[in-house]
């Protein structure tokens, strides 16, 4: 393969996570933003949220002189291949995706453009985005430039393992040169390359996303009706994962999706078949049944405890999910506010979370550093969250611990039941 030269432009999450995953091939990397503190601190190796193995990585590649940061578009883009575009795209008033980062990262990049370079857009835009930010990168140079798409499929929590071993590489490319370069560029990743034209690339990434969001809103349907019948919809999704065609991976039934990709995407394209004149979007129902699945579960935990004013409960996890310290969206933002609003009394732990979450939620909140802390003096303890440190604890030691009624909300079904209620708590997970 030929080692590229390569801006990477926004250090949000994907943007330094790609940055390091491409320098660690051996591509000489650039990346770029306009927030100066950010720069200076990850020149340093400090990266502003907990994602494992991604600190030793940028310190590493940095260290090897394949990547630098920069504030400066000319020293980012005159000698760049490979312009990659990776800028948030926050959602506007109505819904859809904001794009003013993306246009205005194209208008100061296209001054400094070289020939022949590639331009990639890694954010997450609706199809058609290509053109325009064509149009605005043509009207400030004269060089020939090519656009493509390539979506970015990593996860929270495992971002560079996904980077570095993607289940495929989809690339969205409107020539034979692009493609061949892209391709050379995605080969040390995944052979498994799909190529398509642009507009098909950036619908696989809504596609992708918003089926999995509507997956974990199939399966949370199923939960509750579950609950009206005795099954345990753990055994169900054994059952139907053998299916091929359903598979048994990504089935956890929960709270909702949260973080700061479904919740977005689905509302965006939602948004979006509305604006094209597909008003009868099923996306509109998934958004709308996700926004009502806390509320209507802590209904029924209400009731379970015969109402929470007074109770003191341990909340276990703060974050939107495990290992990130990431809390947008995250479960306990509605949660917590919802118990004290009841009288209830919280004591809350996480094992990175905990500084991030802390001005976002009443200041009555009591942070404890470890679970057993947390649960210790509490009549209600909700498993929000299923890190590591979560997942095995001992029961009899919970239960002798705690206060009547003594319940405990798996809200991540990672408790066997019947070992929970012999220990003495009464157990509810979710759809069992
Ligand atoms: C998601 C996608 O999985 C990535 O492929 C995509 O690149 C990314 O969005 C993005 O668009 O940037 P992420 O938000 O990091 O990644 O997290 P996931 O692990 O997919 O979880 C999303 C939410 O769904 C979390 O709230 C999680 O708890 C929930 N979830 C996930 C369930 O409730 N049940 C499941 O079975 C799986």
């Amino acid at each position: 393969m030929n080692h590229m030269n390569i801006a990477c432009i926004g250090t949000g999450f994907v943007g330094v996570v790609t940055a390091g995953v491409f320098a660690k091939l051996g591509n000489q990397i650039v990346g770029l933003d306009i927030d100066e503190a950010k720069v200076a601190s990850l020149k340093l190796g400090i990266v502003p949220f907990y994602e494992p193995g991604l600190q030793e990585l940028l310190l590493e590649t940095q260290k090897s002189g394949n990547l630098t940061f920069t504030t400066d578009y000319s020293i980012a883009i005159s000698s760049a291949d490979i312009v990659m575009i990776m800028v948030g795209t926050p959602s506007s008033a109505d819904g859809q995706a904001d794009l003013k980062y993306v246009f205005a990262a194209s208008e100061s990049l296209a001054p400094h453009l070289k020939e022949g370079a590639i331009v990639i857009i890694k954010s997450t835009v609706p199809p058609g985005t290509n053109a325009k930010v064509r149009a605005i990168i043509a009207g400030k140079t004269n060089v020939k430039f090519e656009m493509a798409s390539v979506p970015e499929f990593l996860k929270e929590g495992t971002a560079v393992e996904d980077t570095l071993h993607p289940d495929r590489a989809v690339i969205g490319v409107e020539s034979d040169r692009a493609r061949d370069i892209l391709v050379d560029l995605h080969k040390p990743l995944t052979s498994n390359v799909v190529i398509m034209r642009p507009e098909s690339a950036q619908m696989c990434k809504y596609a992708a996303n918003n089926y999995l969001a509507t997956r974990i809103t199939f399966i949370n349907q199923i939960a509750d009706l579950c609950e009206q019948n005795g099954a345990d919809v753990q055994e169900v999704i054994k059952g139907i994962g053998q299916d091929k065609r359903i598979g048994s991976h990504y089935w956890y039934p929960g709270l909702g999706y949260g973080g700061s990709c479904f919740p977005k995407d689905v509302k965006e394209i939602a948004a979006y078949a509305h604006a094209v004149g597909e008003s009868e979007s099923m996306f509109i129902k998934i958004d709308d049944l996700n926004e009502k699945r806390i509320p209507k579960l802590m209904a029924r935990y209400d009731q379970l405890v015969g109402g929470f004013a007074g109770k003191t409960v341990a909340i276990l996890g703060l974050s939107f999910k495990k290992n990130t310290n990431d809390t947008r969206v995250a479960p306990s933002l509605q949660v917590i506010p919802w118990l004290i609003d009841r009288g209830a009394k919280v004591v809350a732990t996480d094992p990175k979370a905990i500084s991030d979450i802390k001005s976002l939620l009443p200041d009555t909140v009591t942070y404890v550093d470890d679970a057993y802390t947390a649960i210790s003096g509490a009549n209600v303890t909700m498993l929000l969250v299923e890190w590591d440190e979560y997942q095995h604890l001992d029961l009899t030691k919970m239960a002798s611990s705690m206060l009547a009624p003594k319940y405990f909300f798996d809200t991540r079904n990672q408790y066997d039941p019947d070992s929970v209620s012999q220990a003495g708590l009464q157990y509810k997970g979710i759809g069992r």
